[in-house]
């Protein structure tokens, strides 16, 4: 049974004409639908994390170059419009996917089609994300077959993905099969994608779930106490290393240790396939204050230094399998991930 994505909260709707986004960074205290007109204006709301999640990224990017082209269809606003918004967060290649995947439709007509064109491919991007969640949990669900206990990192739900996206649509989907499935969800620092947006989203669903602190995955791993982990991705270099939420990489080392299976799960838009590692991966570094507060509260000095990296690598060593709508890389190598690639492939390496 698939997973019911009219009970998924989508993060966005499209009117043909605007886009409006369910502001993220509120959730769950409060639910504000932005309106955006532009692209200046969705690049701000993608680099504030208003709207998020890699393939969310790259819808809200979509349009926002769509609503762009209505108004200035020459080539030269066309580009500067799509330069705005593929800056507007470095790690997650959907966002440059997209953007150049609507700047090509719209630079192949002449300037008095392109808006038409830019909106179709919008549409196209965003309806094509949400058929690969569908695709992700049914694949997903059959891989984690058994599992009753699953830890995931940050939000990678319909808040985060087209349709009901990725690790929650898996559980939704195995839950629908299998009795007892539990989802541990990880709090997430510094943002807490898990604890205000995963939460918010299994509830919904009425997953049954638990919240951790990061630092208790391992332990809990260690102790039996997770069956899997799976997690989202934002960029999956060609021979299988994946970036995604900082925290993911220590996951994935604790359930290799544990000796449990460690799933990415993810549209094949986020396969850049033109990198051949994730040493060549861009870490986005956020501001210090998303350390130093939590909350909204301060923690620490209010001008303590910090780091803030959003995101780490996984080596493809440490994944078991990279799920997609197109098939299954298990495990990922650079064969198997380029292979789902390839227009004949249905899946690879299983
Ligand atoms: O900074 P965010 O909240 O955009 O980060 C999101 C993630 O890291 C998700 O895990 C990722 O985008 C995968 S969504 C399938």
């Amino acid at each position: 049974m698939a997973p019911d994505a009219t009970t998924a909260t989508p993060a966005l709707t499209w009117d043909g004409s605007s886009l409006r986004l369910l502001d993220q960074t509120l959730l769950p205290g409060e639910e504000t639908w932005i309106g955006l007109q532009d692209a200046s204006d969705t690049a701000e709301a993608i680099a504030r994390l208003a709207v998020r999640g890699a393939p969310n990224i790259g819808i809200a990017a979509a349009y926002g170059l769509a609503m762009a082209i209505a108004q200035a269809p020459a080539d030269d606003e066309l580009r500067a419009a799509a330069r705005v918004l593929r800056d507007a967060r470095p790690t997650a290649v959907n966002l440059a996917w997209a953007v150049d995947r609507v700047q090509d439709a719209a630079l192949a007509v002449a300037p008095d089609q392109r808006a038409a064109a830019a909106r179709a491919e919008a549409e196209a991007i965003h309806a094509g994300e949400d058929a690969a969640s569908l695709a992700i949990a049914l694949a997903g669900a059959d891989l984690l077959s058994g599992s009753r206990r699953i830890l995931t990192h940050c939000n990678t739900g319909a808040l985060a993905c087209g349709g009901t996206g990725s690790a929650p649509a898996v559980a939704l989907e195995l839950a629908a099969r299998e009795q007892g499935v539990t989802v541990l969800a990880c709090e997430t620092r510094p943002l807490l994608q898990g604890a205000r947006l995963t939460v918010w989203e299994l509830r919904r669903a009425g997953i049954s779930h638990e919240l951790l602190v990061d630092g208790a995955a391992a332990g809990l791993m260690r102790r039996g106490e997770v069956d899997a982990v799976i997690v989202g991705c934002d960029r999956v270099a060609a021979n299988g290393d994946t970036a995604n939420k900082v925290g993911t990489y220590a996951h994935a080392l604790a359930a290799r240790a544990a000796g449990i299976p460690f799933i990415v799960a993810g549209p094949t838009s986020t396969i850049d396939a033109s990198i051949a590692s994730g040493d060549e991966i861009v870490i986005e570094e956020r501001s210090a204050d998303e350390v130093r507060h939590a909350g909204g509260a301060l923690l620490t000095g209010a001008d303590t230094p910090c780091r803030n990296p959003a995101f780490d690598v996984t080596p493809a060593q440490l994944v078991t399998a990279l799920v997609t709508e197109r098939g299954i890389a298990s495990p990922p190598t650079t064969e198997s991930v380029l292979g789902l690639l390839r227009p004949s492939s249905a899946a690879a390496g299983t």
